[in-house]
C-alpha cells in the first residue's frame, strides 16, 4: 500500500431495511482486511461502526456512512435525517433503550450500541438535533501512540 495513499467511500443507509443490516459495516470491514491493517484496530472498527449503522436502520428513516482510510486512523462519519436524540449523554448511559418491543425481539435494543462505540474508538464526537438528525463521527488510530 502506498504510505500517503487516503482511501475514501460513501455507504447510503435505508430506515427499516433489516434485509441489508450490516452490509456497510461489513463491507468497510473488508476494506480494511484487505488493506492489511492489523486484526484488532479492523475488529474494533467493525464494532462502531455496525452500532452507528444499525441505530440509523432502527431510529430513522435514512442516513449515510462515509469513511477515510488513511496511514494514521480510521475516521468514520455517520449522518442521519432522523428525529434526532434528545439527551446524549443519556443515550450513551449503558442499558439506556428506547428500543420498542419488535426490535428487542430482533435481539437489539440492549442500549449498548453508544457504550460499545465509546469503548472501541479513540475518539467519538455527536451532535443531534431534535427534528433534523444526528451526526456521529469516530476515529480509530491505526499507529499505536
Ligand atoms: N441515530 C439515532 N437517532 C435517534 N435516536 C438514536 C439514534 N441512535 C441512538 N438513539 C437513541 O439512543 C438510545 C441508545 O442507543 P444505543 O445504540 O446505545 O442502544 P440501542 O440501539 O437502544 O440498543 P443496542 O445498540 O444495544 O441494540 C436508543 O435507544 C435511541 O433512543
Ligand atoms: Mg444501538
Amino acid at each position: 500500500m502506498n504510505a500517503k495513499k487516503t482511501i475514501e467511500g460513501v455507504f447510503f443507509l435505508t430506515g427499516k431495511d433489516f434485509a441489508n443490516v450490516g452490509v456497510a459495516s461489513s463491507e468497510l470491514k473488508a476494506i480494511l482486511e484487505k488493506m492489511g491493517i492489523d486484526h484488532d484496530i479492523v475488529r474494533r472498527a467493525a464494532i462502531a461502526s455496525f452500532e452507528a449503522e444499525m441505530n440509523v436502520i432502527i431510529y430513522t428513516p435514512a442516513g449515510m456512512m462515509r469513511y477515510k482510510i488513511t496511514p494514521d486512523h480510521i475516521k468514520v462519519i455517520v449522518e442521519d435525517i432522523g428525529p434526532g436524540i434528545e439527551d446524549i449523554e443519556l443515550a450513551m448511559t449503558e442499558g439506556y433503550s428506547t428500543a420498542p418491543d419488535y426490535i428487542r425481539e430482533m435481539g437489539f435494543g440492549s442500549g449498548m450500541g453508544l457504550p460499545n462505540i465509546k469503548k472501541n474508538t479513540n475518539e467519538l464526537k455527536i451532535s443531534s438535533k431534535l427534528g433534523a438528525g444526528t451526526t456521529r463521527e469516530f476515529v480509530i488510530n491505526i499507529k499505536k501512540e
